[in-house]
Formats: structure tokens, C-alpha cells, sequence
């Protein structure tokens, strides 16, 4: 079935939960508070993990908050409807999430203190994660073959938009301060030193048995079994289940039983073209 996207300033994103209106007052209007702490992805990146680590984070490796209360409670989707409103009542200091490119992003974030956690992923296993995820979620385009989403996704003709855009355009706000850049690679290879990274540039001191319990609760296995992020009470309408799984399989390198040599060939050559200089900063095979 066709999905009418919202468009907004050129980028299209899924109509189930946003509206031109909602991602108008996220980019113009909404007013970013200094103690702010902003969970910023591009799709299919890690997002829901970072969730689970901040707010585990944020609740000093107590997992209560997380076993009880809606991930998207604990860390509005600020952009959406729905998230707006729950982002509005929320108590500072705040946790927020969102997928906007860099030049859709709040402008009252701009001049302030507020940070920003930034995890980007091998946009092969990226581009993989996103072709199922298309196929279950009922606000995206089923995708015809995974040969035309490759196309989609490397024209940027999907949903939030190109992926070499988000990335270079957040990329640029490296080195500052107020901003933490993680990929999901490095969750996968230390996550505990992830944390501890974290938890420095959050500012909050964590024990070693605080720090144990993040990693446990944060982990494929716990979040898989954990309601409250691994997306099973979403709706029907919203998320079919029998379609496919949201926490499908965690691991990097999937694109490898995904990619023909040939498609893999065609990306290189686009990635390279479109990330020239960045290359080097991710080691992605
Ligand atoms: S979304 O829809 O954009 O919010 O999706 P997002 O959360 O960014 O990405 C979903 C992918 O992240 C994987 N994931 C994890 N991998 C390893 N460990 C943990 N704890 C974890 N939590 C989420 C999830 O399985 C999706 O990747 P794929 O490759 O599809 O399995």
C-alpha cells in the first residue's frame, strides 16, 4: 500500500507520528533548556539501545525506570505529536531523541549548553536493519526488492533522508564540546568502556556495580525480553509483529549475506564520492 510521507523542508518522514506542523515547532520553536541531553540518530543506528543506556544512566544503573515506563516516555521523541507532548511535561534535566539532519535541529540549540550523544553505524548494516524494518512498519513503503531500496537508500530517497547528509552535516559539529560522537561498532566491541565514556562526558559518576548494571540491562539479550523497549506493545496497525522482529539481530557485518559483490562495489564508489575525507574516522569493512 502507498504511504503519504510528510514532507518537511525537502526531507520526507513516516506520516504515523509527525506532521509538518510538529516538525515545524521541533525545528523553530522549540526551546532547548541547557541541562538538555539529545539521543541523535540517523534510522536503524542504534537508536533504541542509546535509550536504554541513558536512562539507565541517568537512573545511576537502577534498571526500575526501564523495566517500568515506555522507552519513548523516558526519551521523547520530541519531533512527533505524540513525543512533544510527553517532552513538554517532562521534568528536566531531559532526555531527548530524534533521527533530524543537522540543519532541521532545534535552532535554540544552537548557543546553548545542552549536548548532544550522536551514534552512527556502518550504513551497509544501517541500510539492511532499514530494509526490514521498512517491511514491518506500516508507515513506511513496503519495499519493492532490496535491490530498489539499495537504490533509495543511496539517492537518499527514504525516509529522514539521506544517509551521507545526516552524517557529514552532524559530523561537522565534531570537537565541540557539548557533543559526543559514538558508533554502534564500538557498543558491539567494548560496551562498557562506552559507558564509562559516557558517563564522563554526561558528567555523572557512576560505580563499578552501577556501570555492570547498565551494561547487563542494556544488552541484546535484556533488552529483547524488556516490553518496555523491545517495541512488542506497539500497535498492530503501527508495527506488525508477524512481519518481522525490531530487535531482529543486533550484530554488525549482516550486510555480508545481504550484498552482491557488485552492490557492494556500487556503494563503495558512492560512499567514497560522497564521504572522501571522513573515511578514515570509521573503520567499517
Ligand atoms: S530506529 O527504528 O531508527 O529507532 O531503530 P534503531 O534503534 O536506531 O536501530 C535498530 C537496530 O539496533 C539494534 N539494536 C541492538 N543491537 C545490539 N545490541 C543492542 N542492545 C541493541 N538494541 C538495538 C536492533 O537490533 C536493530 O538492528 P538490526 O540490525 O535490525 O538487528
Amino acid at each position: 500500500m502507498a504511504v503519504e510521507y510528510v514532507t518537511y523542508q525537502g526531507i520526507k518522514f513516516p506520516p504515523a507520528y509527525n506532521s509538518e506542523q510538529s516538525l515545524h515547532f521541533a525545528h523553530k520553536e522549540f526551546q532547548v533548556q541547557d541541562d538538555d541531553v539529545f539521543n541523535v540518530t540517523y534510522p536503524k543506528s542504534g537508536t533504541v539501545w542509546m535509550i536504554e543506556i541513558l536512562s539507565l544512566i541517568r537512573s545511576g544503573g537502577d534498571p526500575a525506570w526501564n523495566r517500568a515506563v515506555l522507552n519513548s516516555n523516558r526519551v521523547p521523541w520530541f519531533t512527533t505529536r505524540l513525543g512533544l507532548e510527553t517532552a513538554l511535561s517532562y521534568s528536566r534535566p531531559r532526555l531527548l531523541t530524534c533521527h533530524l539532519p543537522v540543519q532541521l535541529f532545534p535552532t535554540s540549540f544552537f548557543g546553548s549548553k545542552a549536548k548532544v550523544v550522536y551514534t552512527l553505524r556502518n550504513p551497509k548494516d544501517v541500510l539492511v536493519s532499514y530494509f526490514y524494518f521498512s517491511k514491518m512498519c506500516s508507515s513506511y513503503e513496503d519495499p519493492e526488492s532490496f535491490e530498489q531500496f539499495l537504490q533509495d537508500f543511496l539517492s537518499g530517497d527514504v525516509p529522514h533522508g539521506s544517509w551521507f547528509d545526516h552524517v557529514r552535516g552532524w559530523m561537522e559539529m565534531k570537537g565541540k564540546e557539548n557533543f559526543f560522537f559514538i558508533t554502534y561498532e564500538e557498543l558491539q566491541q567494548d560496551l562498557r568502556g562506552s559507558v564509562r565514556q559516557l558517563c564522563q562526558f554526561l558528567e555523572q559518576e557512576l560505580d563499578d556495580r552501577a556501570i555492570n548494571s547498565v551494561v547487563e540491562n542494556a544488552s541484546f539479550r535484556a533488552m529483547k525480553e524488556n516490553k518496555m523497549c523491545n517495541s512488542t506493545l506497539l500497535p498492530r496497525d503501527i508495527m506488525d509483529q508477524k512481519k518481522g522482529t525490531f530487535l531482529r539481530k543486533g550484530i554488525c557485518g549482516d550486510w555480508k549475506n545481504h550484498f552482491t559483490v557488485a552492490q557492494s562495489e556500487a556503494f563503495d564508489r558512492i560512499y567514497q564520492d560522497w564521504m572522501g575525507g571522513l573515511m578514515e574516522a570509521f573503520p567499517w569493512d
